[in-house]
């Protein structure tokens, strides 16, 4: 076993990789300051029990509702799967933005951390997304009129409304045209998004070392 270690740590330095990651020091801190990992670990369950539902839920108005009623009554451990994703989509908007609030609160977003910030504010933009779109996928009247309501919404904004309403829903209504491309977005842009993202925000955190617990006089 060592053996096998040592000659994978000669050609891939997987021994310095795991220290800077595990065995990094860090500043003396408190609960809140794994509100972060508490994010990762629910982002991470998203990805994997949304990967799972697409193996059955079909993005036609046609055989969305169907395919969801199917994942949840018929598909061993669907309820379970479907439940994960559902109630982990809340768990991480509340996450994050308690996450975010430590932030504010310990005044990690200063110098050094303007990047892990900024890229920490395009993360809850991207989750607020998933949230969004993920919202109109079971295609019932919940999701049906939300979406209508959410997209009426931005079309209200000035200059650029009437378009985005209609990028929004690939046309005047709501049909198999915005379903698909909310499916499209849910699927595979914001998880590209938000995979490169969660790798700059860590890969700064490692780098940069998390803040310590500000004192009374700083
Ligand atoms: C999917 C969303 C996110 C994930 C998975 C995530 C993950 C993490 C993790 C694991 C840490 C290190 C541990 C900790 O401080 O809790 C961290 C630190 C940090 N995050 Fe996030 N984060 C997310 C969203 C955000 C948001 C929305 C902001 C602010 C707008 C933000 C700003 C920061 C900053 C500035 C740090 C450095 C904190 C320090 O050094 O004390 N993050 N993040």
């Amino acid at each position: 076993m060592t053996r096998v270690a040592n000659w994978l740590d000669e050609r891939l330095a997987w021994r310095r990789v795991w220290e800077a990651i595990f065995l990094r020091r860090v500043p003396k801190v408190n609960w809140f300051y794994t509100l972060g990992s508490a994010t990762l670990f629910v982002a991470l369950n998203q990805i994997v029990t949304g990967i799972l539902l697409t193996i059955y839920y079909v993005p036609t108005p046609d055989h969305a509702y169907d395919s969801v009623q199917y994942i949840t009554t018929e598909v061993p451990a669907g309820w379970l799967i479907r439940g994960l994703h559902h109630w982990g989509a809340s768990a991480l908007i509340v996450l994050v933005v308690l996450h975010m609030l430590r932030v504010i609160l310990g005044g990690a977003y200063k110098y050094p951390r303007e990047i892990t910030w900024m890229t920490g504010v395009v993360l809850l933009i991207v989750s607020l997304g998933f949230g969004f779109t993920g919202y109109l996928l079971p295609w019932d009247q919940k999701a049906y009129w939300a979406t209508t309501v959410g997209t009426r919404i931005a079309g209200t904004a000035p200059v650029i409304g009437d378009s985005m309403l209609r990028i929004l829903r690939g046309g005047e209504d709501l049909t198999a045209v915005t379903l698909a491309r909310f499916f499209g977005v849910h699927v595979w842009i914001l998880p590209v998004a938000l995979l490169t993202l969660i790798g700059i925000h860590l890969y700064l955190v490692i780098r940069i070392g998390i803040s310590a617990v500000p004192k009374r006089k700083e």
